[in-house]
Parts: C-alpha cells; structure tokens; sequence
C-alpha cells in the first residue's frame, strides 16, 4: 500500500483564521484528520461588519497555534506532512497576505511543496469532503460574497452560466438582518426569526425573475426590506418580514436554479449531479426546496455538510489534495489575488448598464 498524502491547509481570506490536515483513505476518499477554525465575530462585532486592519491582525496573532492546533490533533507529526495549501484569494488582500506567508515559510522551511488554492474552488470541492463525488457537476455557490451557477468539469475547469449582478445572496441576508437591527453576523438569524412569521405578510420585489436566464439579482429586495423596516413597531413584525424575505428567495431560487438546469443541460453535460456549497448552503430551508427540486428534475443534489458550509481550512485542504495528486505546484513569489474569479473568461455582470 503506498503511503497516503498528507496535506495541510491553511485559509485567512476574511475574517475566520482556520487550519486543516487531510488524507485520503484506501478507495480513495478524503478523509479530515482536523479541522480548527476560529472565528473572530467578536473582533468586529461592534463595527458590524468586518475591518480589514483588525481581522489581519487577529490573524496574525493566531495563526501559529490554530496551525499548531490541526497538527497537533491529527495525529501526525509536522516532519510527515506532503505538502502545504494556501487560500491567495479571493479575499481581503491583508487577511490573504497572513495565510498565505504563513504557508510559503512552512513549506520552504520543510523543504515540501507549496499550492495556492482559490477560495471559491475549496466551496466547490466541499462536498468532496468524506465523500465521493465525480465530475462533471452543476454548482450553485451561495456565500457571502458570491452567488454563482458554474459548470465544473475538473481542477481550474469552470464555466460560469449565471452570476449575481448585484449583492450576493448571504449579503442580502446579512443587510436585511442588519435592518431588523439583528447583531452581526445576522444571516444565519434570519432563518430563525422566519420560523414565527408570516411568510405570506409582505410582498417583495423578485429582480429580473422573468429575464436573465440563471443571472440573479437581490439589491432591490434589501431597497424593499428597507422601506417596510421603517415601520416596525413590534417583534412578530420583525419575524413577518425576515418570513416573507426567505419566501421570496426561496421563489427566486427556485426558478432560477431551474433555468441552470436546462442551462447545464444545454451544454451536453450528462451526469446530473448538482452540488450546493458556500455559507447560505446551511439555510435548511434553502436546502430542502432545492432537494424538492432535484427530485423533480431527476438531478442528485449534494450539499456538503452543515459545518463545512462557512469558511474552513479543510475545503482549501481539499483543493490541494487534488491539486498534490496532479503535481500542481507554486512558486513561493505566487501572489495574493484579491479578485479571481472561477471563470476567469465570464464577463463581468456588475453595476448599472448591464445588459442580461
Ligand atoms: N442559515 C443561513 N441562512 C442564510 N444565510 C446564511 C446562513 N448561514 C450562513 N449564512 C450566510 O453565509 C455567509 C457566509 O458564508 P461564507 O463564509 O461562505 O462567505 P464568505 O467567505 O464571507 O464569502 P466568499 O466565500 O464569497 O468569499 C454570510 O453572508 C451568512 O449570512
Ligand atoms: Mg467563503
């Protein structure tokens, strides 16, 4: 039996600092030796939102031990790791230089290889995590940042059918959050406060539903959410709204996800399998219409799970294990790359004027 690969990953693109050992086992999968990710909600709590300088600082202050940490709780001593994976972005460019410098020393100082991974392709291989999943596959990553339909055909293979043109859906979460004055981050509240509301309270905007093919667009729904929040004079009206709001996201997935499958189709790609990954994945709701959906249109659907959603290290871990496999290496100048699409050759679909 040959000796399995061991890689450590290592992600400080925003604002958790997380590191990860990895293997895979004898068929072949990948197997989570550790997983630590510190959060840093409480750095930035009281800015409501996430400041650069303060998150690459607390990533600073950290990285040593959360790394020490992965290594320590897998098993493993540092001399038998195979090689080192880094997020380089996207992300903020302070918070990727951490990671990044961090895991460059590391593997010249082993004397071991060194692999840049995109952040948004650790999302897209998530699911691959303790499970076996083959390509080709349509994805919908739904994060903070990104709300995207890709077709993945391999390893830094990706074509982008549809994108948002405007916020990202964990956004739209976040700012409607924000204006139910629901402490940051308030995303993943949402979807406990539409638990006692009334879904079918408020009618809201649903940006390009009937156009754009599987482009998205959520920017009018927090105009609208705005509007009604002015009136807000007790709790059940704040749990009507944040109700109706998933409603409503919930319609524009659906359509649109149905318009990705006919895209995704269109394009000859036979194996209908469709992987949802990214922080938003965690919405239960979100999740068991798209299951419902799946099961209408005869696609497999995969969702990574729930702790594997939000940003981690094993997912970057992920990607480098593949990347290992295929003797995919970097040079210790690869730079951080604060803006790197999946699809690089997509056009970009952002701001006023665009044309769908
Ligand atoms: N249960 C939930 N329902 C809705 N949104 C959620 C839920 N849980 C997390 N989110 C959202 O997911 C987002 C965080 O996901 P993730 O960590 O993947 O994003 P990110 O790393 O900030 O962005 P990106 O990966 O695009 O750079 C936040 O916007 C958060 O509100
Ligand atoms: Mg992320």
């Amino acid at each position: 039996m040959s000796k399995k690969p061991i890689i450590l990953g290592i992600e400080t693109s925003c604002d958790e600092t997380a590191a990860s050992i990895i293997t895979e086992n004898d068929q072949g999968i990948p197997v989570i030796l550790s997983n630590i990710v510190s959060s840093q909600i409480d750095v930035h709590k009281e800015f409501g939102g996430v400041v650069p300088e303060l998150a690459a600082r607390a990533h600073l202050n950290k990285i040593d031990w959360i790394v020490q940490k992965a290594i320590d709780e897998s098993g493993f001593k540092a001399d038998k790791i195979d090689a080192i994976a880094s997020t380089a972005g996207p992300g903020l460019i302070v918070c990727l230089s951490v990671g990044l410098s961090f895991g460059k020393s590391f593997a010249s100082a082993m004397n071991i290889p060194f692999i840049s991974v995109n952040h948004l392709e650790g999302h897209a291989l998530s699911p691959k995590l303790n499970s076996k999943l083959d390509y080709p596959y349509l994805l919908l990553l739904i994060s903070g940042g990104h709300s995207q339909y890709l077709s993945v055909k391999g390893i830094g293979n990706y074509k982008r059918l549809g994108t948002t043109i405007d916020d990202a859906l964990g956004e739209a979460f976040d700012k409607t959050a924000k204006l139910l004055g629901v402490e940051f981050p308030g995303g993943p509240q949402i979807e406990v406060l539409a638990e006692k509301g009334d879904q079918n309270k408020y009618l809201l905007p649903k940006p390009i539903f009937n156009k754009g093919g599987c482009n998205l667009s959520f920017a009018g729904l927090k105009t609208a959410v705005l509007k009604i929040s002015k009136n807000i004079k007790t709790e059940k009206d704040k749990f009507d709204i944040a109700a109706s709001f998933q409603r409503t996201i919930l319609e524009i997935m659906y359509k649109k996800t149905k318009n990705a499958f006919a895209e995704y189709e269109k394009n000859n790609l036979k194996n209908k399998t469709f992987v949802v990954a990214g922080g938003v994945a965690a919405n239960k709701k979100i999740r068991s219409m798209l299951i419902k959906l799946c099961d209408e249109n005869n696609f497999k659907s995969v969702f990574p799970p729930i702790n594997l959603c939000g940003d981690n290290a094993a997912m970057i871990a992920m990607v480098g294990l593949e990347k290992f496999k295929m003797r995919q290496f970097d040079n210790l100048d690869y730079p951080a790359k604060p803006r790197w699409p999946l699809d690089e050759s997509a056009a970009f679909l952002k701001g006023a004027g665009v044309k769908l």
